[in-house]
């Protein structure tokens, strides 16, 4: 069946996090296309600090998805518990863990998309070099935020092009949690991270209606606080 094929306004106006898949494959051409058109991303000084590992091999994606199922428990420990999972204190700082961790890690809490991992038409772990990452915000005293914003424009371009060739996805982060596993069981060096984990397919689900905060909700005028900008 022909795919649609969508505007990148569409496509932003309507890419859900799709997280179960029809087992139709991706073949290697699209998957090309996709990773062709992400790499105009932006990054800090055009450093493109990203590696992109296309993951075929199904035993190291058992492994991964066990990896990530210790990461999504302890994400759902937070959840349970009303928590923003690994978030910041009011101060902008990492709290340290607000969870038990280890009990968090051993209770399964159930998950398609983890569960979808061996079987997902394409998957792909996207990678960051730290040494080629400008990380302004560095040794402020709070959360970083500006490092990962030198690859996570390329991950989300990934999901754009996805889904302007009619496919669809979910970006991840939760084998974040067992980076170092990840990192033995991947081979990439120390000074490399985990950006994401991004899963890719026909979507089983029909993309509905987004829900995302009205522009008036986040754009004010002049300082924070200041009048909602609206036309
Ligand atoms: C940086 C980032 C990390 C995310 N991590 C996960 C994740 O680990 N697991 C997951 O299922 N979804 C993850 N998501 C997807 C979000 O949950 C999703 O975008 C959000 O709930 C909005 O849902 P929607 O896109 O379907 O409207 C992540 C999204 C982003 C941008």
């Amino acid at each position: 069946m022909a795919r649609e094929v969508v505007s990148v306004t569409d496509a932003m106006r309507t890419m859900p996090s799709s997280r179960s898949f029809t087992d139709a494959p991706i073949d290697d051409k699209t998957l090309y296309r996709i990773l062709d058109s992400a790499r105009f991303a932006p990054s800090g000084g055009n450093r493109q600090p990203w590696t992109v590992l296309v993951v075929r091999d199904l035993e190291v994606r058992a492994q991964i998805a066990e990896l990530a199922q210790q990461g999504w428990n302890e994400y759902v420990a937070y959840i349970r518990d009303g928590l923003v999972p690994f978030g910041a204190d009011e101060h902008g700082r990492w709290p340290g863990p607000l969870v038990d961790l280890d009990a968090a890690a051993a209770t399964h809490s159930p998950n398609a998309l983890v569960d979808g991992i061996v079987s997902a038409p394409a998957l792909l772990v996207v990678l960051a070099d730290l040494t080629k990452l400008a990380v302004l915000d560095a040794g402020l005293d709070r959360q970083s935020i500006v490092g990962g914003g030198s690859v996570y424009p390329f991950a989300h371009n990934i999901m754009l092009a996805a889904r302007s060739e009619g496919l669809g996805g979910v970006m991840t982060t939760f084998l974040c949690r067992r980076e170092a596993q990840a990192r033995s069981l991947l081979g990439f060096p120390e000074q490399v991270g985990i950006a994401s984990m991004i899963a890719l397919g026909e979507p089983v689900e029909a993309i509905t209606r987004l829900k995302r905060r009205p522009v008036e909700e986040f754009a004010q005028i002049d300082r924070w606080g200041g009048e909602p900008f609206t036309v």
